[in-house]
């Protein structure tokens, strides 16, 4: 069990590297980011199951939050409203991810704590580039035990605001990206899925999956499930409370991810048609190279109180949990 912490000075950006037991981890602050993790498939080989930005200026430059902290909002606001308010349109006509300046896109202080057998990296951010009522104080910390990464996220702040991050982690369980995502088997405890229009926006309705296309409440090969989504995944589904709620796999190398969460529901990004002069894992981006799986509140939730919501009042504390367990099987 060990970190180190390595500076770029061009970009002034640090990589906490944590290793216990089988597993290596590797944090950015740029983004509060699971930047890399390395995990071992069923013959022992160790690679990275994520995609990750090759470069310190490719992190710096990243518009689609690889492995970073989304926030104070993921996902769409319709119109970019809230309250009378009027957020950054970085989306169309729409808000996204908390804008440009987004929690994503920001330098977050952190520190190491190690305690028995695990490590904890935790990155704390006061956010007053958003333009979000606040501010707001967020504390991430990622706990890497010998099978996980335990993510709590914790929030208060000054003001009456709204909040609803997400960690918007790409997987690729081969290892190295070094091919797509269509040879995983998904699997989400979930039996309803949020309805969306044309531009992505919720339109309030929450669907059966049910002999649709949407369900993937047994394991399902994702190439199959991607040849009846023609358009792909981004869309979010309801969880369940049994945990683990969702389930990733690659059934020839044996890599098995494990999601235990406490958020409503989860956004599942197949990245289909998203081709991108960004390299990650040493691969130029493009469709299907990563499956994001991003648990949150619903999105648009401020445009449908029925569903819940995310408001945070004035001194209110906020934590939420998501875990990350790795197997080999
Ligand atoms: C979410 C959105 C996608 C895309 C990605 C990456 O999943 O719904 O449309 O914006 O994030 O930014």
């Amino acid at each position: 069990m060990n970190y180190t912490i390595k500076h770029d000075k061009a970009t002034n950006i640090h990589y906490v590297t944590v290793s216990v037991k089988d597993h290596t981890v590797t944090f950015v602050d740029f983004g509060a980011r699971i930047q890399e993790w390395i995990i071992p498939d069923k013959q022992g080989k160790k690679e990275n199951i994520l995609l990750s930005p090759d470069t310190p200026q490719e992190i710096l430059t990243d518009t689609a939050q690889f492995g970073a902290l989304v926030g104070p909002v993921a996902g769409r606001i319709k119109n970019g409203i809230w309250n009378h308010k009027q957020f950054e349109k970085n989306n169309g006509n729409h808000h996204l991810h908390g804008g440009s300046n987004g929690w994503w896109h920001q330098f977050w202080l952190f520190d190491v704590e190690v305690v028995e057998e695990s490590i904890t990296v935790h990155f704390m951010l006061k956010d007053t580039l958003t333009d979000y009522p606040g501010p707001i104080y967020v504390k991430n910390s990622y706990k890497v035990t010998s099978d996980s990464i335990e993510m709590t996220t914790s929030v208060h702040s000054d003001s009456h605001t709204i909040v609803n991050p997400t960690n918007h982690i790409y997987f690729n369980l081969n290892g190295q990206a070094k091919k797509d995502i269509t040879n995983h088997m998904l699997q989400i405890h979930s039996d309803k899925y949020l309805e969306t229009d044309h531009e992505s926006i919720p339109t309030g309705k929450l669907l059966e999956v049910d002999n649709s296309g949407y369900d993937f409440r047994k394991p399902r090969l994702l190439s199959h499930a991607l040849k009846e989504l023609s358009h792909g995944l981004d869309d979010a589904f309801l969880l369940q409370d049994n945990q683990p709620q969702i389930i990733l796999s690659e059934p020839s190398n044996g890599r098995n991810i494990s999601i235990s969460s406490d958020r409503q529901a989860v956004v599942i990004f197949s990245t289909t048609g998203f081709e991108m002069n960004q390299s990650v894992s040493g691969k130029k981006m493009c469709s299907e190279l990563g499956i994001a799986i991003e648990t949150q509140e619903l999105p648009d939730i401020v445009n449908h109180p029925n569903l819940g919501n995310i408001d945070l009042e004035k001194q209110q504390i906020k934590t939420w949990k998501t875990t990350y367990a790795f197997s080999v099987i």
